[in-house]
């Protein structure tokens, strides 16, 4: 009795294990309010600081990371539809998105990019990437938004 006992604890806590592991088990909703929580409670005031203009050079540079780095996740327009993206059980966000591009704050769209976010295929790039290609690749998906709301506004006409 004992011995059945211990299993279904472990079996419990290899599951819970698991599910603390993915954040697949949550919806999108779900795991954006956590990760929302967790940049606020990191970043404190900062969180809702703007982040200065980005200058053309930047930009071109954050052009070059992205299509390197992250296109194959995120997709050229930043649709979240890039091939490797496709396989994932959590898929990439479409970063071009007026409504999900502001559910984090800019601030803390540059620490997600910093340190990546937990449970998800999206990796920190601190280390690998210096400072000031952090920025010119935030600036650069950045302008993914801007571009939609010209279109927009385009069509609005
Ligand atoms: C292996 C695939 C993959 C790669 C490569 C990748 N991402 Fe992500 N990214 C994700 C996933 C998955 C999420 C989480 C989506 C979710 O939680 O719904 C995410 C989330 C994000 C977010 C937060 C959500 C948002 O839309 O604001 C940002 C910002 C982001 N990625 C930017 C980048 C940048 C910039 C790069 C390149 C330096 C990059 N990603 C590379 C998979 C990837």
């Amino acid at each position: 009795m004992r011995f059945i006992y211990i299993i279904c604890l472990l079996v419990a806590f290899a599951v819970a294990c698991q599910q603390g592991s993915s954040g697949a088990h949550l919806t999108r909703d779900q795991r954006w309010q956590v990760y929302r929580a967790d940049l606020q409670t990191q970043l404190g005031d900062k969180y809702g600081a703007p982040v200065p203009e980005i200058n053309e050079q930047q930009l071109e540079r954050g052009k070059e990371l992205y299509t390197s780095l992250c296109m194959f996740c995120h997709g050229a327009q930043g649709q979240g539809d890039g091939p490797t993206g496709k396989s994932l059980e959590v898929k990439p966000s479409a970063l071009a998105d007026t409504l999900l591009a502001s559910y984090f704050s800019e601030q803390a769209r540059l620490q997600i990019i910093r340190h990546g976010l937990p449970g998800v295929a999206m990796r920190g790039w601190a280390g690998f990437l210096s400072e000031d290609e952090i920025v010119a690749v935030f600036g650069y998906i950045r302008t993914f938004v801007h571009a939609q709301s010209e279109d927009i506004s385009h069509a609005d006409h």
